[in-house]
């Protein structure tokens, strides 16, 4: 049976990923592509509605992003929001003009007249406008059916047409009623019946795997992160011990980590693989000797790690696929119109090698967004350590560690950070925490402790809340929650005699330290 796909139109809106998971919230299968995509292929896709983004041009301006008027003419549900709805109504013969008041935020919009897409909305609601622009007329045989104080045309339609415009953002959470509203438009008026199920995704991938690889031999560069563990799993129940996982153990890990990778997808865990751990800690750190410069460091450690892993690759020999952690916001940021095909080098692992003899790669993540890998994890029974853990770069403690890194260092921010982390889940945090850790500066300071004077490291504690990690803020962590961190660091962990905060957003800085 062919899933019931919408598919969203990107003309460059900042929510554009946010429109997809709002409608995968439905149980809807929804993709991105881009405004550049042609109308022949979108007709083969068969979606069973369209949606435009937002975006930040004007669309009355020569060479602002378009689509043609056939878009409007398949007779396939379509809903415009913000741009997406200003180019319908120009393209259509509204008007679209500069707004005299542009509105920015949570806004009152009251609802003029029935509407499927406002069914069960309360006539006056609250939504999330931005705009410069606004449609100053709708396009004939279109009805208002939502107003604003400054904004005479919120939102208009012609419903025979199945076409529906809204100046808002519905996809935006402070949008009270957004999703109802995107509810209504993919349930009530594209008919979608919302069987786009994360267990039957797992079944149809799952057999789709086992066909193509047959009995090929497949490797997969375990980094213990959630895609690249998801993913081995997908792939162990689809083939069973056909699979080898690498997991290349660099001793830049959190502390404990490498345990835990092992005591999941080793020998003892609950898969059947074959699962190499490669104890690599004494060639990283002899290759990180005295080395200071950050984009160095960093390029050491991707290196050496695929040099570890080309070497056990070719131990295994003959591999015929190679699996990455792929997942659908790295599809779309590297090539917006659905091209699947370019491949991102797996960043969790710094660069997969180029050489190692494999004819194929395997993606079984690359239609899902983060928090759908996380659900699939959990239906695969996997733990919930495992699949709730905070994004970890490939480099590791490397790049947490200002300056030299040295055995030494790693152990005090592999135990400050084991604190923190302990600390913040005691506090009820965990959960609701973008992403926080310790690092260690590279600053040795004097103190006092007991009657002696002491001369030691500065570890800072970092904690950011972040949508998307482009932007990111300090979290406001209970200052009762940091002193305690604080106090157990300096009396547990050898070596550290002050802790700071680090207060600073993305940007100027950046998340982690180098
Ligand atoms: P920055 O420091 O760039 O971090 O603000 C943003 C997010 O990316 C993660 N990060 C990396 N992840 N390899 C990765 O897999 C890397 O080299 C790397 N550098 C940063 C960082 O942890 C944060 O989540």
């Amino acid at each position: 049976m062919e899933q019931e796909k919408v598919i969203v139109i990107d003309f460059g809106g900042q929510y554009n990923q946010l429109v997809a998971r709002r409608v995968r919230e439905c149980n809807v299968y929804c993709e991105i592509y881009s405004y550049r995509t042609d109308i022949e292929k979108i007709k083969a896709m068969n979606p069973k509605g369209i949606i435009l983004t937002g975006g930040p041009n004007s669309c009355y301006e020569a060479k602002a992003p378009a689509c043609g008027r056939e878009l409007f003419e398949l007779g396939i549900p379509t809903l415009g929001l913000c741009y997406g709805a200003q180019l319908m109504m120009f393209t259509l013969g509204g008007n679209v003009e500069r707004a005299p008041v542009q509105e920015y935020g949570k806004t009152d919009v009251s609802i003029c007249a029935d509407s499927l897409l406002f069914e069960k909305v309360p006539e006056k609601t609250v939504c999330w406008m931005s705009h410069f622009d606004y449609i100053a007329k709708p396009a004939p045989d279109f009805k208002i059916t939502a107003y604003t104080k400054d904004c005479p045309v919120a939102a208009a339609e012609n419903q025979e047409k199945q076409l529906y415009a809204v100046q808002f953002h519905p996809e935006v959470l402070h949008t009270q009623e957004g999703g109802k509203i995107l509810s209504n438009f993919v349930k009530r008026i594209c008919g979608c019946a919302g069987t786009w199920r994360m267990d039957s995704f797992l079944e149809d991938s799952i057999h789709a795997m086992q066909k193509k690889i047959g009995s090929g031999k497949v490797l997969c560069a375990l980094s213990g992160g959630v895609d690249s563990s998801v993913a081995a799993v997908m792939l162990s129940k689809a083939i069973g011990n056909q699979l080898t996982c690498v997991f290349v153990d660099h001793g830049l890990l959190r502390k404990d980590e490498g345990d835990e990778v092992e005591s999941v997808f080793g020998p003892d865990g609950p898969y059947e693989l074959n699962f190499i751990r490669v104890n690599a800690r004494e060639r990283f750190f002899k290759s990180l000797a005295g080395v200071t410069e950050p984009e160095k460091k960093r390029k050491i450690i991707g290196e050496e790690f695929i040099r570890v892993f080309e070497e056990e690759a070719k131990k295994i020999g003959a591999v015929d696929f190679l699996v990455q952690g792929t997942i659908y916001p790295d599809v779309v940021e590297s090539g917006l119109g659905g091209e699947s095909a370019v491949i991102k080098s797996h960043h969790n692992v710094g660069g997969l090698p180029a050489c190692v003899d494999f004819k194929e790669i395997i993606e079984p993540l690359q239609s899902l967004f983060k928090d759908e890998v996380r659900k699939a994890g959990l239906e695969l029974g996997m733990p919930e350590h495992l699949v709730f853990r905070q994004p970890f770069p490939g480099p590791g403690l490397g790049i947490r560690i200002i300056g030299e890194v040295t055995a030494e260092k790693v152990k005090i921010v592999q135990d400050a950070d084991a604190i923190y982390r302990e600390e913040i889940a005691n506090a009820g945090l965990a959960q609701s925490m973008g992403q926080y850790f310790a690092a260690l500066t590279n600053m040795q300071s004097v103190g006092v402790m007991g009657d002696e004077r002491t001369y030691e490291y500065a570890v800072v504690l970092r904690a950011v809340s972040t949508v998307d990690f482009m932007t990111a803020e300090a979290a406001e962590i209970p200052f009762e929650v940091l002193k305690k961190t604080m106090g157990r660091i300096i009396n547990e962990v050898k070596g550290v005699n002050r802790v700071f905060y680090d207060l600073t957003s993305k940007p100027p800085g950046t998340v982690e330290f180098e």
